[in-house]
């Protein structure tokens, strides 16, 4: 079947925006699952605030991945599925239970900051074909994942 879209966008376009965000997709369904993981796992004097503080970050990042791959789809193409899709898309590495709070958190910072920097990457695709929808979605992450950054941070007793 011809494509049928008319929106503005080429076919080439959309079919690089959606890459783009296919990675920022993956990058952050792997930050999600680290940090639900690390929510139940992390362990410390600090246990209850620790707990509360990934909950509220895990739960804001499970709602962006809807979003995400939507995204995805209303631009035409098919957004990747299952662990195996998102392991190959993501170079983000899965958590260790094992590790103290302090480790944990630092590893949710360095995530955050791969997943914004994946964003970053993927704003001027979007932004150079004119895809406002995109670019916008693309804003809220990333203030989302420089707030979240800063909150592991301060966590840390770090700027
Ligand atoms: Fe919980």
């Amino acid at each position: 079947m011809a494509d049928t879209l008319n929106t503005g966008l080429t076919a080439q376009q959309r079919a690089e925006i959606a890459a783009s965000l296919s990675k920022v997709l993956a990058d952050s369904y792997a930050l999600y699952l680290k940090t639900h993981g690390y929510h139940w796992n992390v362990r410390g004097p600090n246990f209850q605030s620790l707990h509360v503080l990934l909950e509220g970050q895990y739960q804001e990042e499970w709602a962006a991945l809807d979003d995400l791959a939507e995204r995805i789809r209303a631009l035409g193409e098919l957004a990747p599925q299952g662990y195996s899709a998102f392991g190959n898309l993501s170079s983000i590495k899965d958590g260790d239970p094992e590790k103290g709070w302090e480790e944990m958190l630092k590893d949710l910072l360095t995530d955050n900051e791969t997943v914004i920097r994946t964003a970053r990457e993927a704003f001027p695709v979007a932004d150079d074909a004119g895809d406002e929808a995109t670019a916008d979605l693309l804003t809220q992450r990333l203030q989302a994942h420089e707030k979240h950054a800063w909150m592991l941070r301060a966590t840390l007793g770090l700027k």
